[in-house]
């Protein structure tokens, strides 16, 4: 791994010092605020260039969201951490910091380093885990790939953000013990790693705002975790002045209009602010430039581009991060050679979720379908039946550009007016997306904006159109009259509004031929407008598609049902309601797997969901929301051109209702973290609850014998771990041998732990031995009376195992009683 990039580039903070003196007390408060949604001022007169900040982490979207601005979509961030492998995330990572640096992003707004605490909440697809530990580590290699870069990460969001219900207001009730042993240790692994920025999140934590809040983001994260970067606030979560400045908050997202600006440069005036305090944050703020090389004077980190083989090393990262939950009779994985027919099924093999939606939403160039992918696989010598059985979209689906001609140029995709009050034309664009938003960046003065196009009609029949997103319309199909229609929104979050949009439809009965369509939206004073015009062609009954799928099911020598949720479902903006898969998906399984006995599911979810059917397949192969090449990664893994060696980061329910923590829901305001830190297998231990697939579990496509283990503390307190293990089946393979500390049956009151692991790449019939150190750190627990980590000295169990449930070898050692606790890898 390379050195994390904190230290990589030394700032000299002698001059940032005298750069502060030029600057006068209205300079520093207009840094302090964003110029706009995504940037911050510059000040030339000290050599400081304009910053610009975009979202992450599914790939970094840049300072617009329009489909022209393509970025690179990456597997999931759980994806990313189920490989258990810090330098896969890095290399991920360095892909992001590789790509921001072309778009000239210097402060990227990623990871989200949240923990999976219900399995109900709406960005569990964004989070690395529901474990500390495995999400530390992952967060230490995200830093190290982007900062390595020369772009800043952004750890978020700071802290006790595991629900998105109220997100703006609630308050996370987190016993302290719980804060330290298990929220914040991906905060603390960032900062080790040199994290150059932290986002302060919407809610609260025991009573203040996390912007407001002067005990977690000055004492603890800039005082005890030696935090020396620029806290940024959530995008509109700066809702006071003098507290959240006093706070230890550096900077107020976005601009123009905040809570700072004029009302700071006030509070200091009136003494209620020191200059201090908005010296620290501006020398803050400088020092994120200097190290991105937006400061005159200072070194620039090295150039860097997004590598040509970038598309190769995404399919290569997404495929290596799939979880082979099942594999009866080694249907998996698939030779060609045998096969004459595959059936292709489900909504999600021709319409793959790429990603989750919200704030982390990129427009990648392509998306590769699992259908095109295992058609390029599979090439001539197998016939692909494609049926999708049942559908899963709650809205149409976008007007495909394919079929859309501009009317006045004839070229593809959309016409887009912008308009005047006065009916004057101030702009226009071509457009390849008929989904748009503008953040800040429509032509100013418009008040309508018009979409015109002429859609390829190829089937006669009953065609639906829909408007989505609040707002008025006036919606135009070929020489009818137009529609008025008026949409509201039942919620005021701005994302909610993005991803579930509210909808309205109007069938037309259509002719072969051309059709000029025409959607007019009135723009609302607010700087972000979203709407969009959406079309389906005419369909089947549903009945039938179900019973064309099963049918060619029956016909197979091997049945690929592709089931999974969309950005509807696993969304920042809202929680899930529930873990069952959307509409008839179970149903569609169980049909499937009644018909042909050689039954695989790819499950493309972000997120865990009930799989009731699950023993009734021949296999299943989670494969994540994996990004844009993610077709060509899944056809990889079902053929076994890579292994598919990705283990659980977090626990899969049996059923919803068998979760630790489920529900996401504040009562009375208040989210009460009551378990402290027994979620997760921690939790499924303690009641004795089985998943249906454990913590750390995922089979790979080959087999392992746990041979031996020992155990040595080392002189500083540290323990040493050997594992041996042998690949005992007939391929070369990974393992990923976890250690656990505790749990029951070894004696003791220690709760069971992940406190370490490591992978190991073996030729079949080959041993290698597995080398885990786990630090006195990690050890420690925190002892609530004495404020302070402790090791209690005395006997423990380790615990060598294949997953949190599949425990392989045992050895004893003893502890030194130690309240040195200060990390010593
Ligand atoms: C999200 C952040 C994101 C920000 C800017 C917020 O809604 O919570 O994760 O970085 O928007 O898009």
């Amino acid at each position: 791994m390379n050195d994390p990039g904190g230290k990589a580039i030394a700032v000299d903070e002698t001059r940032l010092g005298e750069l502060l003196t030029e600057l006068t007390l209205e300079e520093k408060v207009g840094l302090l605020t964003g110029a706009d949604f995504w940037s911050l001022h510059p000040i030339e007169k000290i050599g400081l260039r304009r910053i610009l900040l975009s979202d992450g982490p599914n790939g970094v979207r840049g300072t617009t969201w329009d489909e022209r601005d393509t970025s690179l979509l990456f597997p999931n961030p759980s994806a990313l951490s189920a490989t258990w492998d810090p330098e896969q995330v890095e290399r991920a990572g360095a892909l992001m910091g590789a790509q921001a640096r072309d778009k000239g992003i210097a402060w990227f707004l990623a990871p989200n380093i949240n923990l999976h605490r219900s399995p109900l909440g709406g960005r569990h697809f964004e989070c690395y885990s529901e474990d500390p530990l495995l999400t530390a580590a992952s967060v230490a290699g995200f830093v190290a790939g982007v900062q390595g870069n020369g772009v800043a990460v952004t750890i978020k969001h700071y802290i006790g953000n595991e629900s998105e219900t109220d997100r703006m207001s609630y308050d996370a009730q987190i016993p302290e013990k719980a804060l330290r042993e298990v929220y914040l240790v991906p905060f603390e692994s960032g900062v080790r790693a040199g994290a150059w920025s932290v986002m302060a999140s919407y809610n609260s934590v025991n009573g203040a705002s996390l912007t407001d809040n002067r005990r977690l983001l000055t004492d603890v994260l800039k005082d005890e975790l030696g935090f020396d970067g620029a806290v940024v606030s959530d995008w509109f979560a700066t809702r006071s002045t003098a507290a959240s400045a006093n706070a230890g908050l550096d900077v107020a997202m976005p601009g123009p209009h905040s809570p700072w600006n004029e009302a700071l440069v006030a509070a200091v005036r009136a003494g209620v602010v020191t200059e201090d305090v908005i010296d620290d944050k501006v020398l803050r703020v400088l020092r994120l430039a200097a190290r991105t090389g937006h400061l005159d004077g200072f070194a620039a980190p090295a150039p860097s581009t997004t590598p040509a083989d970038a598309c190769e090393q995404l399919r290569d990262i997404a495929a290596r991060a799939m979880v082979v939950l099942r594999n009866e009779a080694g249907v998996l994985p698939l030779v060609p050679a045998p096969l004459g027919r595959v059936a292709v099924l489900g909504p999600n093999a021709a319409l793959l979720t790429a990603q989750g939606g919200g704030s982390a939403h990129v427009n990648p160039a392509h998306v590769v379908s699992p259908l095109a992918g295992l058609r390029e696989a599979f090439g001539d010598a197998v016939a692909i039946d494609h049926q999708e059985g049942v559908s899963t979209q709650r809205i149409l689906p976008a007007l495909s550009a394919d079929d859309a001609r501009d009317p006045e140029t004839g070229e593809p995709g959309f016409r887009v007016d912008f308009v005047s009050a006065a009916g004057d034309v101030l702009g226009t664009e071509r457009r390849l997306a008929s989904r748009l938003v503008f953040m800040g960046t429509l032509p100013a003065g418009t008040a309508e904006v018009r979409v015109r196009t002429d859609l390829a009609v190829t089937e006669a029949g009953a065609h639906q159109f829909s408007v989505t997103g609040a707002g008025q319309y006036s919606l135009t199909i070929g020489a009818t009259e137009p529609h008025a229609i008026t949409l509201t929104s039942a919620d005021n979050d701005l994302i909610e509004n993005l991803v579930k949009p509210p909808e309205h439809r109007v069938s037309a009965e259509l002719a072969a031929g051309t059709v000029r369509v025409e959607m007019r939206a009135a723009i609302p004073a607010f700087p972000m407008a979203m709407f969009g015009l959406n079309h389906q062609g005419p369909r089947a009954e549903s009945d039938d598609a179900f019973a064309a799928a099963v049918a060619a099911a029956r016909d197979a020598d091997v049945a690929l049902v592709f089931v999974g949720t969309t950005d509807e479902v696993e969304s920042e903006g809202f929680d899930r309601t529930d873990l069952a898969l959307p509409g008839r998906q179970d149903e569609l399984v169980s049909a499937v797997a009644a018909a042909n006995p050689r039954t695989v599911v790819v499950v493309n979810a972000g997120a865990p969901v009930e799989m009731p059917w699950r023993d009734e397949v021949a296999a299943v192969l989670w494969a994540w929301l994996p990004g844009q090449e993610g077709g060509h990664a899944i056809a990889d893994a079902l053929t076994g051109v890579v292994e598919p060696g990705g283990r659980l980061p977090t626990t899969f329910p049996a059923v919803g209702a068998d979760s630790p923590v489920l529900s996401t829901q504040p009562v009375d305001g208040v989210i009460d973290y009551a378990e402290g830190s027994t979620f997760g297998y921690r939790a499924y231990e303690q009641a004795s609850i089985d998943p249906a697939y454990p913590f750390g579990h995922g089979l790979g496509y080959t087999t392992w014998a746990y041979e031996d283990i020992t155990a040595a503390e080392t002189d500083s307190g540290a323990v040493t771990v050997e594992v041996s293990v042998r690949n005992t089946g007939a391929r070369a393979g990974r393992e990923v041998v976890q250690l656990y500390l505790g749990g029951e049956g070894t004696g003791g009151t220690d709760p069971l732990r992940l406190v370490g692991f490591a992978s190991v790449t073996v030729q079949a019939g080959d041993a290698a031995i597995a080398r885990i150190t786990v630090d006195r750190k990690t050890l420690a627990r925190w002892d609530e009376p004495a404020a302070a980590w402790r090791v209690v000295g005395g006997g423990r169990t380790l615990v060598a195992a294949r997953s949190a449930a599949d425990r392989r070898l045992t050895t004893r050692i003893e502890l030194k009683d130690s309240a040195d606790c200060t990390w010593d890898l």
